[in-house]
């Protein structure tokens, strides 16, 4: 059954819903500011109702109304981004995706720690156009609350899928929600992705130099708007959940006069919030972040500072961010009942028992044929370009390894792995304490990570977040062996 919004109204107010967690999240459009009126179709939100979440996401390209602007985009279920998926750790989820597309697609489950394969998170599968395909699987009992997402992961055309809108964010309520302050928050999920559109709104195609530097697009929105306002309460709390869905771009944040306290990453919470003047957001990854109504009243911009993301040589020079700008507005509004701060602490953390330097991951890149485009350069790890059909790495379930990156190449490779969560080793050694899915591998630089696998056997793969480079070569497969 798909259920939309206006289904899931009626059909709550019969089979007695249940809220999971605290205050849901207010969705797609900055805070309804009074007297300002949402557009209509935007607030889709699949629920998992009595533990069950089954829906139908139709993957098609049309006219979308994007940023105030027609745009012809590819979307789930007409909407960019896709709709808002919402679940509880221990449900049954069934996806049905519909390919209504001229080009074989599928679905990736980014950051979910659910099988590798069958029909749960298996990016080996593809659905062919006009064609369709459940995923089926179940949220682990003990799986963190976090934000997640959903995006195409057919190799070779991922980044274009992408960068024409298809993506989806999926939120897994849990523990996190149900602190009191963080229930009291008023809480929005933005969904960063750039787009490349010519005036009439239609995509535009980057080009070889593009692709190698990872394509951004200067039309850059936050959950299909440009610059939204999201009120904040005196006295109150804001949270901010940040996707960075964009196929390469990489964000620099900052909230004026305001820091931001982190209380979880992309794997879940953060034993403590901490408190940061700004963030760096790679490809896939998320933040979750409290703002403290601390300040008298106006408004404040959520600004993507510059970030130097490394170099393309002769062909394209500095990459990223140079100029600062605004990506959304913090506007005061009310003030709160009862004053609510940021909580002391919010929950048990783990940190990963130290172990062996046991595989090293180099990063390179190479001249080679790009399909279609001629010759380019490809994006190797190990000295490889990805073949499905080749096992690079073999792990055991239960092993907690550490891994190394070494970046040889003169650009920023934000890595990520998938099926497992991991944390990233410091300079001493140690586990720092958080639950990532992805990495920065700095330009000529290095980054250790360590990752314990669990639960389930099967082939994962990991690779560079900047979807162009993963097209051209720069993933690996990881089977996972009982
Ligand atoms: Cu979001 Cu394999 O990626
Ligand atoms: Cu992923
Ligand atoms: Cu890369």
């Amino acid at each position: 059954m798909y259920v939309t919004r206006r289904a899931f109204v009626g059909l709550g107010a019969a089979a007695g819903v249940t809220v999971l967690g605290g205050r849901s999240a207010t969705w797609f459009t900055g805070a309804p500011l009074a007297g300002r009126a949402q557009s209509a179709g935007n607030e889709a939100r699949l629920t998992s109702v009595d533990g069950r979440l089954d829906v139908e996401l139709v993957a098609s390209e049309q006219w979308i109304a994007l940023a105030g602007a027609p745009a012809r985009l590819w979307s789930f279920n007409g909407q960019v981004p896709g709709p808002l998926l919402e679940v509880a750790a221990g449900d049954d989820v069934r996806i049905r995706l519909s390919n209504d597309l001229s080009e074989s697609t599928n679905l990736h489950f980014h950051g979910l720690h659910v099988p590798p394969d069958g029909t749960a998170d298996n990016i080996f599968l593809a659905v062919p156009p006009g064609e369709a395909l459940a995923y089926v699987f179940r949220i682990p009992e003990n799986h963190p609350a976090g934000l997640f997402w959903l995006h195409p992961h057919l190799h070779g055309s991922v980044a274009r899928q992408v960068s024409l809108g298809l993506a989806a964010p999926l939120v897994i309520r849990g523990a996190l929600d149900a602190i009191p302050e963080v229930a009291a928050a008023r809480e929005h999920i933005l969904v960063l992705q750039d787009f490349a559109l010519d005036r009439l709104g239609r995509p535009v195609d980057p080009g070889m130099s593009a692709l190698m530097a990872g394509r951004e697009g200067s039309l850059v929105t936050v959950s299909g708007q440009a610059r939204p306002r999201y009120a904040v309460e005196q006295d109150g709390l804001l949270r901010l959940r940040l996707l960075n869905a964009s196929v390469s771009r990489f964000y620099r944040l900052s909230l004026e006069d305001h820091p931001l306290h982190i209380i979880a990453t992309d794997g879940g919470s953060l034993a403590a919030p901490q408190r940061v003047e700004e963030l760096l957001l790679a490809p896939g990854e998320r933040r979750d972040v409290l703002v403290q109504g601390v300040r008298a009243g106006g408004s404040y911009r959520l600004m993507n500072l510059p970030y130097p993301r490394g170099s393309a040589g002769m062909m394209g020079g500095a990459l990223g961010t140079r100029t600062p700008f605004e990506i959304a507005t913090v506007v005061y509004e009310g003030r709160a009942g009862s004053p609510v701060g940021v909580p002391h602490t919010l929950g048990e953390m783990e940190r990963l028992p130290s172990g062996p330097l046991r595989r090293t991951f180099v990063l390179s890149e190479a001249m080679g044929m790009v399909p279609g485009r001629g010759m380019g350069m490809r994006f190797l790890i190990n000295g490889r370009e990805f073949d499905h059909a080749r096992i690079d790495d073999r792990v055991r379930l239960g092993d907690v390894e550490d891994w190394e990156y070494v970046n040889t190449t003169d650009m920023d490779h934000p890595m990520h792995v998938h099926t497992n969560a991991f944390q990233r080793v410091g300079a001493d050694g140690q586990a720092q304490p958080a639950w990532l899915d992805g990495v920065v591998v700095p330009a000529r630089g290095r980054a250790r990570i360590r990752i314990r696998f669990t639960d389930f056997a099967g082939t994962a793969v990991q690779h560079c977040h900047i979807l162009d480079h993963e097209d051209l070569g720069m993933m690996s497969t990881v089977k996972i062996e009982p």
